[in-house]
């Protein structure tokens, strides 16, 4: 049984979650069945407690619903789904209406369900941990806290104040939860937590639940008072700028808590179920679940990890160049407790990529500033790599130089360290050549800028041991980012996708359509911002000299190079008019000091075509389209060897929209008979760049999808 029972001498009941055989506690039909069970006994054997203490016996106190179940949902499933969120919010209101006090003993994280569980006890008093998690993360998988959540969370904090809680899904730690008045009490250790809770019981012989008091009143004000009724008049146009129309359920959360402030507590709960019962049968949730649950799940749990190799972190880092990348990472590594050696071809140089986690620092301060400063040791002398375990070279996007660099500094390395590239471009075999141990090196490319950027891209050599592998995903989940594993290609997987979504924007350019059109069309269909602005941000010097070395490579191999569509219009900007990007004074927008970037006027009259026609759902699907296609293509040529990989890498690397689950996850949500159909409509119309691979041509006559 996931719930056990049993009354103490002291005439407290405790009802423990314990799911058998599972980590963690979660709502299954199995709880679901025991919960009425335990209620039911609850109600019948009153005279026996005088209170009832909520507990868990897992490491958490309760995970929240059973997220596998709700991947098998179909549009079909929405009526039973309604029914099975009010049989459970019916239970959590018995518990409420006992009539005997009901206390949370929150001894570990409790997150979605798990805080719906703990908001239906009249008290919560919660292990002082900061490691432990409180909050409705919901919103990030799509959903809503729907077994309570939102009507209550809105009720006990207010309209205005629950907002980030409930659309944002912002976390908690228990003290910021308590300062919130959500917990009662903190407790320093387990001993303590359950005799705060028997106090609690002891002195609250008949609690009720604010909501169910008679004086009741909205904190922060009705929906109907002055202040609120302004917020609420503007909140659904600035989420729906922020939101693009793309996400459903942030606009469902916002529905659910404005339209049940209006009514009495019952009916706002049936009007959440009825929300969450549409988004649970989803398809934006199903993405949502994939990706940001289960594909993260997998790569934090090492499924790309070669097995056997004993968990390493090194003790120290050396990094090669102090510029943009070379300063961020030595951030990520000072900030995670891992001291480094951060070398320039100066001492000013490498101050200076020091001073980047000093400027970072002085915006947000820390009580381990100096701690995390002390970690950084800047320095011109190679002599002081010595020792180090893993040393990333960042240096300028030149062969020799990394050549070079690498001979230099890989004497220094503890015995069996490893070496790492973060070029962005240049394969990881032919720069393993210049290392004396090719299978101890490994591209580990970051993402800019660093600090912010969750992802590193891992990039296997052809002779990259499978040791070295292991290693640097242990390092990069040491810093806290997040890993994916792929084989060497050109561009590997993100930077070579990632230029098929601005080389999408700049054909339409050539085409005639007006940049401003092409922009919105990659805004709306969820990019973070259009082909071109990114592009100015990258530079286009930086995709001409890209698209010369590829040429040149090609031309080594004895291959001969096809310029892709719109190619003509980056070149043209860089060498006709000088304008290569943002960092060269301008693009395709102008960046006028002090105010507000926009369109450079001239694209109109060099690029436009009078008369053009265009449907924008299909500049839209384009965007996504030929994303989704060069990932299916990586896919199957093994440069992405599994499908969490390509939707994790896609999201965080690239910035495909979240709302699809990644790039593959996208077709699955299309489907892929319709995929490959719609694809091939676009490969006549627009070329062979739109030729769907094989493999997602298997897919759509087997019905499968990319799992
Ligand atoms: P950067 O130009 O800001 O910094 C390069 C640094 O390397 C300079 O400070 C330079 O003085 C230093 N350097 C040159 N020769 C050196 C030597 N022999 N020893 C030590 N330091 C030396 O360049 P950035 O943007 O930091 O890029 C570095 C690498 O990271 C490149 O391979 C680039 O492709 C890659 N990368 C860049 C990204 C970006 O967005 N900028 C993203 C991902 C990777």
């Amino acid at each position: 049984m996931p719930i056990r029972y049993e009354v103490g001498a002291d005439r407290v009941a405790t009802v423990t979650f314990d799911a058998p055989g599972a980590q963690v506690n979660t709502m299954t039909e199995a709880f679901q069945q025991a919960l009425t069970a335990t209620l039911d006994r609850l109600e019948a054997e009153k005279d026996s407690y005088d209170g009832v203490i909520l507990t868990s016996a897992k490491k958490t106190f309760f995970a929240g619903a059973e997220l596998k179940d709700v991947l098998k949902l179909t549009e079909a499933d929405g009526p039973r789904m309604f029914h099975e969120i009010e049989i459970l919010k019916k239970n959590f209101r018995r518990l409420e209406k006992l009539g005997k006090p009901v206390v949370a003993a929150i001894n570990g994280t409790a997150l979605g369900g798990g805080f719906e569980v703990a908001l239906s006890a009249h008290c919560r008093i919660c292990l002082d941990d900061p490691k432990i998690q409180l909050g409705f993360p919901e919103v990030t998988l799509g959903l809503l806290p729907g077994a309570g959540g939102v009507t209550k969370l809105t009720r006990l904090l207010g309209l205005q104040a629950a907002f980030p809680y409930l659309i944002e899904g912002k976390l908690m730690r228990p003290a910021d939860a308590a300062k919130l008045g959500l917990l009662q009490g903190l407790a320093a250790s387990p001993d303590d937590l359950s005799s705060m809770a028997r106090e609690w019981i002891k002195a609250n012989p008949a609690p009720v639940q604010p909501w169910d008091a008679k004086d009741f009143r909205m904190p922060g004000g009705s929906p109907n008072s002055p202040q609120v009724s302004q917020m609420l008049a503007v909140a659904p146009a600035m989420l729906i700028e922020k939101t693009r129309g793309l996400y459903p359920a942030p606009e469902a959360i916002l529905a659910a808590m404005v339209e049940g402030a209006y009514v009495d507590f019952d009916t706002a709960l049936r009007i959440e179920s009825r929300y969450l019962a549409k988004l649970a049968v989803g398809q934006v949730a199903k993405n949502m679940i994939t990706a940001f649950f289960f594909n993260l799940n997998a790569i934090k749990s090492g499924a790309s990890r070669p097995k056997g190799v004993p968990r390493w972190k090194p003790a120290k880092v050396g990094i090669l160049g102090a510029g943009m990348m070379g300063g961020g990472i030595a951030w990520s590594n000072a900030n995670r407790g891992i001291p480094c050696v951060l070398k320039d071809v100066t001492q000013d140089k490498a101050d200076a990529g020091k001073a980047y986690s000093e400027k970072l620092l002085a915006k947000r301060p820390n009580a381990n500033s100096a701690e995390i400063l002390a970690r950084i040791h800047p320095t011109a002398n190679a002599d002081d790599l010595a020792g180090c375990d893993l040393i990333i070279e960042a240096v300028f996007e030149q062969r020799d130089l990394k050549a070079k660099v690498t001979r230099e500094s890989e004497p220094q390395l503890a015995a069996n360290g490893i070496f790492a590239s973060n070029t962005s471009t240049l394969p990881i075999t032919g720069l393993a050549q210049a290392s004396a141990k090719p299978e101890n090196f490994i591209g580990l490319h970051f993402f800019s800028p660093v600090d912010k950027m969750p992802l590193v891209e891992i990039i296997k050599g052809a002779k990259t041991s499978p040791e070295t592998l292991a290693r640097a995903y242990d390092y990069v989940l040491a810093i806290s980012k997040t890993p994916i594993v792929v084989n060497d290609s050109r561009g590997f997987y993100t930077s070579r996708t990632f230029g098929t979504f601005v080389m999408e924007g700049c054909s339409m350019l050539e085409e005639g359509i007006p940049a401003a059109v092409i922009e919105s069309a990659g805004r709306l269909a969820g990019m973070p911002v259009g082909p071109l602005a990114v592009i100015d941000e990258t530079s286009m010097s930086l995709s001409v000299h890209v698209m010369e070395q590829t040429r040149a490579d090609l031309a080594a191999e004895g291959k001969t190079y096809v310029a892709p569509p719109g190619q003509a219009v980056v070149m043209r900007m860089v060498k006709e008019f000088k304008r290569p990007g943002r960092a060269g004074g301008g693009g395709f927008y102008e960046y006028p000091k002090g105010g507000r970037k926009f369109l450079w006027p001239e694209l109109a009259r060099i690029f436009g075509k009078p008369g053009v026609t265009y449907d924008f759902e299909e500049l839209k699907e384009r965007i996504l389209y030929r994303q989704a296609i060069e990932t299916a293509r990586c896919f199957e040529e093994r440069v992405l060897e599994t499908v969490h990989d390509a939707n994790i890498g896609s999201i965080f690397g690239i910035g495909f929209p979240a709302w699809t689950g990644g790039a593959l996850q996208y077709i699955n949500h299309v489907g892929p008979a319709k995929f490959v159909a719609r694809a091939d409509q676009l490969a006549k119309k627009c070329g062979e760049r739109f030729a769907v691979p094989k493999v997602v041509r298997e897919k759509a006559k087997s019905g499968a999808l990319f799992v």
